[in-house]
């Protein structure tokens, strides 16, 4: 198969070449050239690719993801129903994801931020010791990334619950499907979001589902930026609904200079790192599943175009 790389937003993308061709020796991997493309391409290793991409390479068969999300490429002009959009399944994000989540839940359940501000005025002064069961902890999406976030909250003791479309169990923690929302948001007082962004999810964070929460709930956003509804936040933060917010996805990135998140001491902003694919394992993964469709065995990780994810 021929194979192209093709990423707007990759600083070194001949490193992920030489990676995938090393993984590929029975195929051929080049760089997407906006002045040269070849038009023979069978497959496309992309993260943001450039637009020209599908007009100018009709062959595609199959478009691999170097990430999880494919919001973005789905509304891509050009995207042809004759191609079989694959996304990345873990790649070493979701042990990282559960590592923002833990950081932040601990953060907050253990005092650690005012502990902080204790310390900038040398005051020694324990505080109350931890109730476990005031902090339920509520994932939303129990896929590849949020059935491992929630086992990690579940394995420090949380009383974790998880929502989805199927109610899908994930183990040690209670599961709700959809009709279950509002029993959900009910019993969680952390709520963490690793839905995908679909026309279903879009704006799902927004003052109707904070109002649900329990008292005094802190939002953890490891998604989509417009999962959630800016100014909903902001309000539900004035209105002492919600104590904080962790925000590592946003509607515009990078974050403009001057949003008011960046300056907000009760939210928490970083640059859409919750959840890094790793070259390694990515190109393994994607090596891996590019060999088997090339022997005509199925693969997993195929995204259903109706469901958008
Ligand atoms: N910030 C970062 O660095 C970063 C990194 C990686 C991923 N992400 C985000 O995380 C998202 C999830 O990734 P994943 O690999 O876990 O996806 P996944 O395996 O496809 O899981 C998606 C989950 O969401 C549920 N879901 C989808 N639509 C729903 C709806 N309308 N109502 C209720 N539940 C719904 C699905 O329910 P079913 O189980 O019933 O199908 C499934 O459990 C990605 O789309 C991406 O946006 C962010």
């Amino acid at each position: 198969m021929e194979i192209v790389f093709a990423s707007r937003h990759e600083s070194n993308p001949l490193e992920w070449v030489r990676a995938l061709q090393a993984a590929l020796p029975d195929h051929r991997v080049r760089l997407w050239d906006d002045e040269e493309p070849s038009g023979r391409a069978d497959a496309a290793v992309v993260w943001a690719p450039p637009a020209g991409l599908f007009d100018r390479e009709p062959g595609l068969k199959y478009l691999f993801n170097l990430g999880a999300g494919v919001d973005a490429l789905l509304h891509m002009p050009g995207l042809s129903d004759r191609i079989t959009l694959v996304r990345m399944e873990d790649g070493g994000m979701a042990v990282q994801m559960a590592e923002y989540v833990l950081h932040y839940l601990i953060r907050e359940s253990r005092d650690l931020g005012r502990y902080a501000a204790q310390q900038a005025q040398a005051r020694w002064q324990p505080l109350a010791d931890i109730d476990r069961s005031a902090w339920t902890v509520g994932v939303m999406g129990a896929g590849v990334m949020g059935a491992r976030v929630a086992q990690a909250c579940a394995a420090l003791e949380y009383p974790v619950a998880v929502w989805s479309r199927s109610g899908r169990p994930v183990a040690g923690t209670e599961s709700f499907g959809r009709d279950g929302l509002a029993d959900f948001l009910a019993r969680t007082r952390v709520l963490v979001n690793v839905l995908p962004l679909t026309g279903d999810t879009r704006g799902i964070l927004c003052r109707s589902l904070f109002q649900q929460l329990r008292p005094d709930a802190y939002l953890i956003n490891i998604a989509r930026g417009d999962h959630l509804v800016a100014e909903d936040l902001l309000a539900c933060l004035d209105e002492g609904r919600l104590r904080g917010a962790a925000l590592d996805a946003f509607s515009q990135e990078p974050l403009p200079p001057d949003h008011p998140f960046w300056h907000d001491a009760r939210i928490q902003v970083t640059p859409h790192v919750a959840g890094a694919s790793l070259m390694d394992l990515t190109v393994r993964q994607i090596a891996g599943k590019i060999d088997a469709v090339a022997q005509g065995q199925p693969i997993t990780g195929i995204v259903d175009r109706a469901r958008q994810y």
